[in-house]
């Protein structure tokens, strides 16, 4: 059997959680095809689920093969390789032995750490290497799991407590360095070539630039190999109720990726969208400088990085044959002012995937910003340290689900997540309201965009078609809306296309 086949049929298993057959018809695939990318992309979606009572051998020398590819989705393995070094973590901890696991180094060197009990056991090594490094007696082996340390706090941005008392080299695990690395080096030059729409006028834009010019979010290290994808092609099956779209003027499809971020969705997109020009808007030059940083370093060039308010889009010029806009809008004043100003540059019969933030999802965020708010606690490196030490100390009992998030790890993420200067958030019926006049047209949500699990009816696909068989596009809003009373924790949040 060939790998595509192999890939096709690991999925098959997968969406049957058929879990080791998949794992070994993905592998077949993979002594195959190195690169292949659904392979890949299946087994990191399983590495990332297996758990195991003791560390299980096979598992972690798939996990150490992931690590050494950077087309592998080194985050969703992470969470899976940290789960073997929890369950294998030697009681009492021993260093000189901890220093020697492969999987711990790769581990902390590719993977931002998301499981509390390994950051407990970290915590508790990084203070006995540190004793090590200041008394002079450690190995060359502990001097690099040192490094290692070193990098998962790079890493998180210096998240974990601090400990001023240690200083000299072990002190690069515990706080940033004086001096900036040659890559943020790179990126304040590569700042200041980046083009500008329009200056920032409006206030909460303003606001906004200014936090992720501090934080650009997310601080991210590899870009997962995708298949090659015609997206409209894709939708157009996805949605087959959809309206045509029109041809692209020349011979690029022109992608606007407005609130870019630090390029790794745009990137991504760059790198796996059949025939794309994507063009990377952002209020955050030290976002788009980092994204600019990455394309470099990838060899990718059909992007162009462009700082600016989605406000001022009207004034580019210029249209659009597809756009893509994540977790962006809910930041804006008027999101609907957002919305309309995109859809002004996309051509006739454009798609355009938005993703919101769900009024549902974030109950515990709402209360962690009044918890914030109460507290005083500023959106710095102090505030953000404290209010982690008050979750995982248990001080907040209503806010300890928020280790879960997977933005809980990170200085920038974390800052996103529950200190954000501002949000909105959704619910089915605002979804409507947000759309309302903008002349776009609702096509569908997207549970599984992205998933391996994409053949896989999501629980609220299979809900609206036991309680609404004769409506089969699934995109009435009213409907989805009825549900959504129904069963109030219906949507993780809302990923969409409209047209
Ligand atoms: C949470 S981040 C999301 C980044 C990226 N879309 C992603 O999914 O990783 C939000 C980004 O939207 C940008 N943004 C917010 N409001 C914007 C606006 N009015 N114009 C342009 N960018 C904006 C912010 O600067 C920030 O980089």
């Amino acid at each position: 059997m060939d790998a595509q086949r192999l890939s096709d049929l690991g999925d098959q298993f997968f969406a049957a959680f058929r879990l080791d057959e998949a794992l070994d018809a993905y592998s077949r695939a993979l002594a195959l095809v190195p690169r292949h990318a659904g392979a890949r992309a299946g087994l990191d979606a399983i590495l990332e689920r297996a758990r195991t009572d003791r560390p299980n051998p096979r598992l972690i020398e798939l996990m150490l093969a992931a690590y050494a590819d950077p087309g592998a989705n080194w985050d969703a393995v992470g969470w899976g390789a940290a789960h073997q070094l929890v369950v294998g973590w030697p009681n009492p901890p021993d260093p000189e032995r901890l220093a020697r696991d492969e999987l711990l180094r790769a581990f902390l060197t590719k993977s931002l750490n998301r499981n509390p009990a390994l950051e407990r056991h970290l915590l508790a090594l990084r203070t006995a290497v540190a004793r090590s490094l200041v008394s002079g007696s450690a190995t060359s082996e502990l001097e690099t799991l040192a490094g290692a340390l070193a990098e998962q706090a790079w890493q998180n941005e210096y998240l974990w407590p601090d400990d001023p008392s240690v200083t000299g080299l072990a002190a690069a695990m515990f706080r940033p360095p004086n001096d900036a690395r040659p890559a943020q080096l790179e990126e304040q030059r590569l700042a200041a070539s980046i083009p500008s729409l329009a200056p920032i006028a409006d206030g909460v834009s303003k606001a906004v630039a200014a936090m992720y010019e501090a934080n650009p979010y997310p601080r991210w290290t590899h870009l997962p190999r995708r298949p090659p994808v015609d997206v409209r092609a894709a939708l157009g099956r996805d949605f087959p109720h959809a309206g045509p779209v029109s041809p692209p003027d020349g011979p690029h499809l022109e992608v606007l990726m407005p609130g870019a971020g630090t390029g790794q969705h745009p990137l991504s997109v760059a790198a796996s969208y059949v025939g794309a020009r994507v063009t990377a808007l952002d209020l955050s030059r030290a976002s788009l400088a980092y994204g600019k940083r990455m394309a470099a370093d990838l060899g990718i060039d059909n992007i162009a990085f462009l700082h600016g308010d989605i406000l001022d889009l009207p004034t580019l010029g210029r249209r659009f044959d597809h756009a893509e806009c994540v977790g962006v809008l809910h930041h804006m004043s008027d999101p609907k002012a957002g919305l309309l100003a995109i859809s002004a540059v996309l051509r006739w019969g454009a798609f355009l995937r938005l993703g919101l933030y769900g009024e549902a999802a974030r109950r515990t965020v709402v209360k962690a910003r009044r918890e914030i708010a109460l507290a005083g606690l500023s959106a710095d490196l102090n505030g953000l340290r404290e209010f982690r030490r008050r979750v995982l100390a248990g001080e907040w009992r209503a806010l300890a689900s928020l280790v879960e998030s997977e933005d809980f790890w990170s200085a920038s993420l974390l800052r996103d997540l529950c200190f954000h200067v501002q949000e909105h958030r959704f619910t089915v019926a605002r979804v409507r309201a947000l759309l309302e006049g903008t002349g776009l047209r609702f096509l569908g949500f997207e549970f599984n965009a992205g998933s391996v699990q994409r053949s896989v009816d999501a629980p609220a696909i299979a809900l609206y078609r036991i309680r609404f068989p004769a409506e089969r596009t699934l995109s009435d809003l009213s409907r989805w809306e009825q549900l959504e009373r129904e069963r109030p924790d219906l949507f993780p949040g809302y990923a969409f296309v409209c047209q």
